[in-house]
């Protein structure tokens, strides 16, 4: 672990690129799948279906969905935290499903930070000894321990609370603590999980702040998981879960409020369906309404309420390139076969 470097946080663009390949992703997931198993009379709830997704080192991420779609579960299985049912999740080059338990600790300790929502702090250990804490299970010396906390707990606004007990503190400070505590090892990705579901809007707004100038001066990947449109608006790209599904994923500017329309067909046995692109262009499935059949020769026959005002476009040897994944599109779509975000 780099102890190194005058940059916010301690880490620069440079060096976390330097530690994987060009064009490799920070985290993948292929097919992931996560049942927790019920006891006695309680029913096995599979959590996530099949998820298979992306994060660029730098991405800036919000993951959301309704209560039980899977958001914390998501997070968890990406930070270590819990191994999935089935599928692999790399870490650059390193499926940390398959990593033995106590190398995985050390993955936690040193590539992931961690914010949950209610600030997840020892609360009886002071705010300096809370961020101190977790620099000294990975070994690091007292004297730069001790510089790099006060460091921290000034960036994040809370240097003159450092010797609080954590209890004592209020929501917003307790945040800010938490977050320095997960920088401390200068991770290469911070997980949160509903980090502002417990404090006010004017500290969310500064928290978010926060996490937005740490992801653009260190490049450090953020992974957000919330319910809020607001929060939502803060980040780059978003997943949106259902049902343990990847509905979608979404680039600037979407309007996360109008995604809550009934999109998803449930059609086979993993729930999914796959319509062809140049339907689901016509669809303009954010504010049309859509009365779906199933044929008896297994086809679907979808008419919209109002009548479609012009025929489905069809293939067209001339493309454009979608802003957020680089796919190639009909010229004719509103939004990306690949990765859903809007035109
Ligand atoms: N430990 C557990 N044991 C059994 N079922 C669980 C467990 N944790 C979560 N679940 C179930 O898994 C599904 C996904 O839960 P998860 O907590 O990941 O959703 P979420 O999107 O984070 O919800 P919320 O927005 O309420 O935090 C839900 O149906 C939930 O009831
Ligand atoms: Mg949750």
């Amino acid at each position: 672990m780099s102890t190194k470097g005058e940059h916010i946080g301690n880490l620069d663009k440079k060096e976390l690129s330097e530690s994987k390949q060009e064009d490799q992703p920070l985290v993948q997931l292929k097919s992931i799948y996560h049942i927790y198993r019920g006891r006695a009379e309680h029913a096995s709830v599979v959590a996530l279906k099949g998820l298979s997704l992306k994060l660029e080192t730098g991405d800036f991420i919000a993951v959301v969905g309704p209560s039980g779609s899977g958001k914390s579960t998501l997070l968890n299985v990406i930070g270590g935290l819990m191994r999935p049912t089935a599928g692999s999740v790399f870490f650059e080059n390193i499926d940390i499903t398959k990593t033995p338990e106590e190398e995985l600790t050390l993955f936690r300790r040193q590539q992931v930070g961690y914010v949950f929502q209610e600030g997840n702090l020892l609360p009886k250990l002071s705010a300096f000894d809370n961020v101190n804490q977790s620099m000294a299970l990975n070994g690091i010396s007292y004297n730069y321990r001790k510089k790099r906390t006060l460091e921290l707990l000034d960036l994040m606004g809370v240097g003159h609370r450092k010797n609080q007990l954590a209890s004592r503190l209020s929501g917003g400070e307790r945040q800010r603590v938490a977050i320095a505590r997960a920088m401390a090892n200068s991770p290469k990705l911070i997980i949160a999980d509903e980090p502002t579901g417990n404090v006010d809007f004017k500290t969310s707004v500064r928290l978010l702040e926060l996490f937005k100038q740490l992801n653009r001066e260190t490049g450090m990947t953020f992974l957000i998981a919330t319910h809020s449109t607001h929060v939502a608006g803060y980040a780059d790209r978003s997943f949106e879960l259902r049902d343990g599904l990847l509905l979608g994923q979404h680039g600037i500017s979407v309007d996360l409020s109008q995604l809550d329309t009934t999109r998803m067909v449930i059609m086979d046995s993993d729930n999914r369906i796959t319509l062809p692109h140049n339907v689901i262009n016509q669809m303009d499935y954010l504010s049309a309404l859509w009365d779906i059949k199933v044929l008896e020769n297994s086809k679907i026959l979808l008419t919209p309420l109002e009548a479609l005002t012009s025929e489905v476009a069809e293939d067209s040897a001339d493309t454009k390139e979608c802003q957020v994944c680089g796919a190639s599109n009909p010229l004719s779509g509103k939004f990306c076969i690949d990765c859903g975000a809007k035109f």
